[in-house]
């Protein structure tokens, strides 16, 4: 009998990116444990090593090639015979090249293709020749991955579960590789996606994070009538503590759904809905097809069924043709918005898109410099939009032990709340009280 049968290997996944890769990654991790592999914290004790990569910006696809030389060192020190593959984004967009820069990786494969991960490792290991090639399987499969992956079985389970019910974009905004790293906009059916919400809970989920790269462009994939409102509406009657989703884009925003925040108690106060720029000219240029007052009456709207909705967004600075009276329109939103947070980044050529051939790319030290004003102003606004809380009550759903004897979760408004208490309190909700505001966190008591 062959005793490595039976010998549990290890497994390392290290996620980049977005919720949507650590998403993947939680599949992934699931899938291999059928097949005798289990998580490992460590790349010295990993039999198969998984990157899980992030294409977006030029320094996170960067990242993967430094990753794999750290890698690379701490590999040959031990003289293993480790598998090294590379998924993700890069994966999808660079295949053949990747392979070219690090020969090291042993396997490429992308978000449509890693349910083949099983079979490709197989062949892989099954090459006995002396000059073994590596395996890259990016090619878009006929089959859907969500029909082979195995159920949610729950060792991935957190209190706060994402759950992808939406993958890829049609939208080609100029600047952005989505499109072309996770393909044409597809909607998981109802069902599949009731049916894993289910295995989620059952599991402990207390919230439900809906993900996509444009999620509120679901639609019910066998009835055409079921919008993502009504999908929001639906799982809500499940037996669930909160519900969010993210990212949505402001021209899939429609009624239904801003009121559903009024409708919909166990759908939490936040939304997160990236504007890019405040200039009108530069939303062009970056096809967002709406204008910067659309975005606005959006908002306004959603604060007239919804007073405390707490919004984020993502800005990009110093895209091609931005001048400084652009980008003081993007100030000018930030201050009319009031975000409860936001994420902003200096605009990076990406290979393919047609933004990166744009003339009039701006130069590096005006968008760090920009970048540094527009980030300044989001660090006065949160702290603004924190401060409200100081001295009041939050319910906080809490999700985990950060050090001994403290704990952190999240408030409806996203807020990441510390505090003293003990683990009976894991996958409840508490009410605390705010005592301090940091930057990026709030501290508080627990109310007994
Ligand atoms: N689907 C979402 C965004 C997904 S990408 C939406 O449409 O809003 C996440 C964020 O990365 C984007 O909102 C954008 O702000 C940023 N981003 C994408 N491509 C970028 C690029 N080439 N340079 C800098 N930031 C970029
Ligand atoms: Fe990228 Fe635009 Fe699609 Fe968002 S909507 S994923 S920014 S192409
Ligand atoms: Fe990055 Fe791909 Fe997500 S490029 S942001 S990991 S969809």
């Amino acid at each position: 009998m062959d005793s490595s049968i039976n010998t549990s290997k290890g497994l390392y996944i290290k996620n980049f990116g977005c919720q949507m890769n650590v998403y993947d990654g939680d599949r992934m991790q699931e899938m291999m444990s059928s097949h005798n592999y289990n998580p490992v914290n460590d790349i010295e004790d990993a039999d198969l090593i998984i990157l899980n990569t992030c294409h977006i910006r030029e320094k996170a696809t960067e990242k993967i090639y430094s990753e794999l030389g750290r890698i690379k060192k701490i590999l040959d020190l031990k003289d293993a015979n480790t598998t090294i593959a590379v998924a993700g984004c890069v994966a999808q967009a660079e295949g053949q090249e990747l392979v070219r820069r690090a020969p090291m990786i042993d396997l490429v494969f992308g978000p449509l293709t890693y349910h083949q991960l099983p079979k490709i490792l197989k062949s892989f290991d099954n090459d006995k020749s002396q000059n073994r090639k590596p395996i890259i399987d990016i090619e878009p499969p006929n089959i859907d991955k969500f029909d082979i992956l195995p159920n949610r079985l729950g060792q991935t389970m957190k209190v706060s579960s994402y759950l992808s019910v939406q993958e890829g974009c049609d939208k080609f905004c100029t600047f952005c590789v989505v499109p072309y790293t996770r393909g044409i906009e597809t909607s998981r059916p109802f069902s599949a996606i009731k049916k894993e919400a289910l295995d989620l809970i059952n599991s402990g989920a207390q919230e439900i994070i809906l993900l996509g790269q444009n999620v509120n462009a679901w639609r019910n994939t066998n009835n055409t009538e079921m919008d993502f409102a009504d999908l929001i509406y639906e799982l809500s009657l499940l037996d669930i503590k909160r519900i969010r989703f993210t990212t949505s884009h402001p021209n899939d925003m429609n009624q239904k759904l801003l009121m559903s925040f009024k409708d919909i108690d166990k759908l939490q106060p936040y939304l997160h809905l990236p504007v890019q720029s405040g200039s009108d000219k530069v939303l062009k240029l970056m096809n967002r097809n709406y204008s910067s007052s659309f975005y606005i009456e959006i908002i306004n709207e959603l604060k007239s069924y919804r007073p405390d909705i707490a919004i984020s967004g993502d800005f990009i600075v110093g895209f091609p043709g931005e001048d400084e009276k652009d980008f003081i329109k993007t100030l000018d939103i930030v201050k009319k918005i009031g975000y409860a947070h936001a994420y902003s980044f200096k605009y990076s050529p990406r290979p393919g898109t047609p933004a990166g051939e744009m003339e009039d790319q701006i130069e590096e030290t005006i968008k760090s410099e920009r970048l540094a004003r527009l980030q300044d102003l989001i660090r006065l606004t949160m702290r603004k939009y924190n401060e409200k809380f100081l001295n009041k009550n939050l319910s906080i759903l809490v999700e985990k032990e950060t050090s001994k004897g403290f704990y952190s979760g999240r408030s409806p408004y996203l807020q990441s709340v510390h505090f003293e208490a003990d683990s009976s309190c894991i996958g409840k909700i508490e009410e605390i009280k705010i005592i301090k505001i940091n930057d990026n966190s709030l501290v508080g008591e627990i109310l007994v």
